[in-house]
């Protein structure tokens, strides 16, 4: 039998590496297929460097586009690729469009799926994401949990608790795998930074994309500079707008291209602070004990709140936020990490998969 990854954007081949890897170890035989979601050597080939991927089995090269665009080139693409291959099991990560478009079509052409980081929900349709995370869930056939409080969103839409494990963070096992390599001197000289200093990664549609709230955020990034010197590796979403919005190098501001993981990873655990709007940096940060000030109304990853280092936060209120931050210096505030974020979800969600390729759920 074979297992198909079906990888698009950043974030899903940070969650990846260690399921490819857990799976290589049982000798399960697997292919990537790239989306081609995101396409810049620093959004992309980096990642399959720093992570260790294996290079992928197609790329599909559908690039960017408005959300009907892009999730039908998507769709067509990816229902060519699954036909060719006929697998026994297609493998989708987290919340982006090439994660909805795949459940999709394995659903319509009866392939069954297995969905790593199901369960999140931030409760707000208004994020693409959330879009996606509710139909991917409904539609799979395996789902993979990353914390208990997913355990009880799936049950209240109805999922059949026989399918969801609860395993643990890949994305955490891949940065226990980065650790030994993380080192902020190098970067650190590189960007032309020493002493304290802060990060901030910013790209969900809600804040850069339209020019007020873009506005807001910019001043609200300049209200922390005025604090602590601030690196910014800036996600191409939004890069003209808030440039527009006053987000240009300063002496406190440094606008830098994306960064590879080991890179971003090694400047985060160096970091006083990090301000962001990511999901998986919130998680990053809860682990590396660095404190994290996420600015957006709400977060599906409740968890890195009540067991980590993370505070959402207004624009209005980021200033402030990160006088207090700073002056407190990092701290885990419960002292330990959410349950299973152990770095062993990776051998974890193969040992399921490797069971359930045994069982009974051949296709015949
Ligand atoms: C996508 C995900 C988001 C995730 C983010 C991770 C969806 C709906 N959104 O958002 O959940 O947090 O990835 O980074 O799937 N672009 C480039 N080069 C690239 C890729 C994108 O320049 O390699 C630019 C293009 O102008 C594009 C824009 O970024 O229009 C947005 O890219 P897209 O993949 O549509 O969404 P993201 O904002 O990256
Ligand atoms: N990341 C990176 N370089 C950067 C910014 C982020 O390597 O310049 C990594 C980060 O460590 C995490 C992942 O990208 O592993 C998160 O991706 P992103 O914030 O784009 O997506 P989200 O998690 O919000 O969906």
């Amino acid at each position: 039998p074979l297992v198909l990854h079906v990888l698009g954007a950043r974030p899903n081949f940070v969650k990846a590496a260690p399921v490819v890897r857990g799976l290589a170890e049982l000798g399960i035989r697997q292919g990537i297929i790239h989306t081609g979601q995101h396409y810049d050597a620093l959004m992309s080939d980096v990642f399959f460097a720093d992570l260790g991927l294996p290079e992928p089995v197609a790329n599909l090269g559908v690039g960017s586009g408005t959300h009907a665009r892009q999730t039908a080139a998507l769709l067509t693409g990816l229902e060519d690729v699954v036909l060719e291959h006929r697998p026994a099991l297609v493998v989708v990560y987290g919340d982006v469009n090439s994660t909805l478009a795949a459940i999709l079509v394995c659903a319509k052409l009866h392939v069954p799926t297995a969905h790593v980081e199901a369960g999140l929900r931030s409760f707000d349709r208004d994020m693409p994401e959330e879009v996606n995370r509710v139909v991917t869930d409904a539609l799979s056939d395996l789902l993979f949990a990353t914390s208990p409080e997913a355990l009880s969103h799936l049950a209240n839409e109805g999922v059949d608790p026989a399918k969801v494990h609860l395993v643990g963070n890949p994305m955490i096992d891949s940065l226990f795998a980065a650790l030994p390599k993380l080192d902020p001197a190098p970067v650190q000289e590189r960007l032309g930074i020493d002493g304290r200093y802060a990060v901030a990664t910013l790209h969900r549609p809600a804040n850069v994309d339209d020019p007020e709230a873009a506005r807001e955020l910019v001043d609200a990034v300049l209200g922390v500079a005025e604090q602590v010197p601030v690196v910014v590796p800036l996600h191409p979403r939004g890069r003209q707008r808030l440039a527009e919005a006053g987000l240009v190098d300063r002496p406190n501001l440094k606008i830098v291209d994306p960064l590879g993981y080991v890179d971003f990873l090694s400047l985060v655990r160096g970091a006083a602070l990090v301000v962001t709007d990511s999901g998986g940096v919130q998680e990053e940060t809860t682990m590396l004990g660095v404190p994290c000030l996420t600015v957006r109304p709400n977060t599906e990853r409740p968890i890195t709140v009540t067991h980590g280092t993370n505070r959402l936060v207004t624009p209005a209120s980021l200033p402030a936020a990160a006088s207090k931050a700073l002056g407190d210096g990092a701290a885990t505030p419960s002292g330990e990490l959410p349950p299973l974020w152990d770095g062993a979800a990776g051998p974890r969600i193969a040992r399921v998969i490797e069971a359930w390729l045994r069982d009974d759920n051949l296709s015949p």
